[in-house]
């Protein structure tokens, strides 16, 4: 784990692809505030954000069993950028983007109000030392970023293996009355037909980990 990006350190300027067209990545410099979902992506669609997105594996399936979806994704490290960007070529998903930027950073003041249709958040770094609680995405900065964005009846949905963290979200949200908890189940006790494993669920299962599955929605 390193940590984020300070705000300033968001990528430079949009590249053409090597590959022909416009690069799968977004750079901040390149994006108006507000945020044009349809600028991003060519088009009016619902729009999905997945925060710290590692590789790209939930939205190479994720993406693809929902086309009509425009997914953006923000991870903070250089190289899973790079992985997530290559293998959503390879699969052809035009409907995904990502962004390398500190999230809360980036959400704090780009998106428009009422305007994220969806926010997933995957096995998020958990930083166990107290001193790295900071760099935590699950703090109390979160909450006026979810009030904000989340369009009325908007999900957010959640995954951790780490009782510690699960127990500081569920404690995070008791607190804001702008979210109603939909679901909270264990993956590991009671498994999911579509369920999507990423990696981290992944090395979580194998290791014989909880796995909390948690889904909010903005009322
Ligand atoms: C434990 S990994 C999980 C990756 C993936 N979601 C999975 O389930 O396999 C957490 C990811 O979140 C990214 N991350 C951590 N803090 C972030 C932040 N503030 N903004 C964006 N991404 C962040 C990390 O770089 C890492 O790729």
């Amino acid at each position: 784990m390193t940590s984020p990006l300070p705000p300033n350190e968001c990528t430079p300027a949009l590249q053409p692809s090597p590959l022909g067209g416009w690069d799968l990545e977004v750079r901040l410099p390149d994006l108006a505030k507000p945020l044009d979902f349809a600028a991003i992506f060519g088009r009016e669609a619902r729009t999905e954000i997945e925060i710290g997105s590692g590789s790209g594996v939930f939205l190479s399936t994720e993406a693809a069993r929902r086309p009509d979806v425009n997914f953006l994704a923000i991870e903070v490290e250089g190289s899973e950028v790079k992985r997530a960007k290559d293998k959503w070529r390879r699969r052809d998903l035009p409907n995904t983007r990502i962004l390398r930027c500190d999230a809360l950073y980036f959400l704090e003041d780009y998106p428009a109000d009422a305007s994220v249709d969806a926010y997933i958040i995957l096995y998020s770094d958990p930083w166990p030392k107290k001193r790295h609680h900071k760099r935590r995405l699950f703090q109390p900065r979160l909450l006026p970023i979810l009030r904000r964005t989340l369009k009325p009846g908007a999900p957010l949905t959640i995954k951790t293996d780490v009782t510690e963290y699960y127990e500081v979200m569920i404690e995070l949200f008791r607190g804001a009355d702008f979210l109603e908890l939909e679901f909270d189940r264990r993956l590991d006790h009671d498994p999911v037909t579509d369920d999507i494993e990423t990696n981290f669920q992944q090395k979580a299962r194998e290791k014989g980990h909880p796995l909390h599955f948690m889904r909010y929605r903005r009322r």
